[in-house]
């Protein structure tokens, strides 16, 4: 294909809007040329900012895929509930599909999307971005190269953080499993995944404990408000929406996310306005939120090796944190950097990250985000469907990683993932 792949954009928000931005910088690789989202400032203000016709702008994915199919691809980047309609509609109408994690919010509709693109013979991207990093390639070369020796163990933690749990899980629009899945699925069916591709074999068994520990009315401080503006404890309360988002006021990273989701009024009286009619002025101990807060799995792999992944609210905000240990070495590594310690010598180097020039490329997620819509235009481009670095059928096992976790959680049991196969989730 010599001209740019075409691309609809299913959902204007934070996600497509980052993805949009591919487009912007690499017009030669992809371009946008339509966008649907029922929020029309959202819609229009990224439609004029990449040209798309007005006759290209639909209030809903549903408008679009009523008519013929109009891009070679679309990026379904709408809400978790509103990704398996429009991917299996669209695939249907011969569109290629990068597809936003979680797949969707049940094992069942999982499943359906992935039958859905198998049968159209259209090719499907899940969004997990760290594959797409330098520090992936890194870490799993220098397993896949033996330096490590035999991998015995892998623990990974991801230290969600406690505002940012406030405000995604408690406050905001993954607080509930029924309107977008577990919470280990909708954070961390990332981390299953990176954890099956770095450990290099499919997982055979999980077991996994956690629970809402905190976020519940049985915690809310005596003289706690139904919002943070009102409430006489809030100067001493970690999760203050008051003192959270006025401080992120002033922090222009903080602006574009989170304070760009709680409100487009950037001001202080914006922001308070906000805080009173929002949602995320709301207490965390009075909130409608039922997801986990704190969760650790038990992974167990083909031949034996084990890893544990923990979730938690209740760390400060940052990057993912790992360890493998082999039978010559060690390697501790944060999402940006790692060091591997060799038995033989007692040594602790660094690991050098090489294609640092797709983290250079941009987006976030440690280059990534831009790292798989590229390969995915790409890939739609050339037809070389091995660019994207998880089909459809290894993100169909990393989500039911995620499944059979939470099954595990709720049921106390080991869940053979075998088992998970024939479960309704
Ligand atoms: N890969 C990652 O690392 C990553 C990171 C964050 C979010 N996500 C996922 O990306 C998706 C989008 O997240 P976001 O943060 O951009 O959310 P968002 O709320 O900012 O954007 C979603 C957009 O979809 C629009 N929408 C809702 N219903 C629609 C419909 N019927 N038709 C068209 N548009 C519709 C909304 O109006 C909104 O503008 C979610 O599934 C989320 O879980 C993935």
């Amino acid at each position: 294909m010599s001209r740019p792949v075409t691309m609809a954009l299913l959902g204007a928000g934070a996600r497509g809007s980052t993805f949009s931005s591919f487009a912007e910088q690499f017009p030669e690789r992809a371009q946008v040329v339509a966008v649907a989202d029922p929020r029309t400032d959202r819609r229009d203000a990224l439609a004029d900012r990449l040209g798309v016709a007005q006759d290209r702008r639909f209030g809903d994915w549903r408008e679009l895929a009523a008519r013929q199919r109009l891009a070679d691809a679309v990026i379904v980047a709408t809400p978790d509930r509103e990704h398996a309609d429009p991917a299996i509609r669209c695939a249907g109408l011969g569109y290629h599909v990068l597809l936003e994690k979680p797949i969707a919010p049940t094992w069942a509709e999982c499943a359906g999307v992935v039958d859905a693109v198998e049968q159209a013979d259209v090719i499907l991207a899940v969004c997990h971005v760290m594959r797409y990093t330098a520090y992936t390639e890194a870490v799993k070369q220098v397993v896949a190269a033996g330096r490590l020796g035999q991998i015995i163990g892998v623990e990974h933690l991801e230290p969600v953080g406690w505002w940012h749990f406030a405000h995604s899980y408690v406050r905001g629009n993954w607080r509930r499993a029924d309107q977008s899945g577990p919470s280990l699925l909708t954070k961390c069916c990332h981390d299953l995944d990176w954890l099956r591709h770095v450990v290099g074999r499919p997982a055979v068994a999980v077991s996994s404990r956690g629970a809402l520990h905190h976020f519940t009315a049985a915690n809310r401080p005596s003289g706690a408000a139904d919002r943070c503006l009102d409430c006489l404890v809030e100067p001493t309360c970690p999760y203050s929406a008051t003192r959270l988002y006025l401080g992120f006021l002033d922090d222009p990273k903080r602006r574009q996310w989170p304070l760009s989701v709680v409100t487009t009024d950037l001001t202080e009286r914006g922001v308070r306005r906000a805080l009173r009619d929002g949602p995320y002025g709301r207490c965390v101990y009075a909130c409608d939120n039922d997801v986990t807060d704190h969760q650790v799995v038990t992974i167990e792999f083909d031949g034996g090796v084990t890893a544990t992944l923990t979730m938690s609210a209740f760390t400060p905000h940052g990057r993912r944190r790992t360890r493998i240990m082999g039978s010559r070495g060690f390697l501790e590594g944060d999402g940006r950097q790692a060091t591997v310690t060799d038995f033989v010598t007692g040594k602790a180097e660094p690991v050098t990250l090489d294609g640092a020039g797709q983290t250079a490329a941009g987006g976030g997620h440690g280059g990534g985000d831009f790292g798989v819509i590229g390969a995915f235009a790409d890939a739609v481009a050339s037809g070389d469907r091995s660019l994207i670095r998880t089909g459809p059928r290894e993100s169909l096992d990393s989500h039911r990683m995620a499944f059979a976790a939470e099954r595990s959680r709720l049921t106390g049991l080991r869940v053979e993932l075998s088992e998970q196969r024939s479960a309704a989730g």
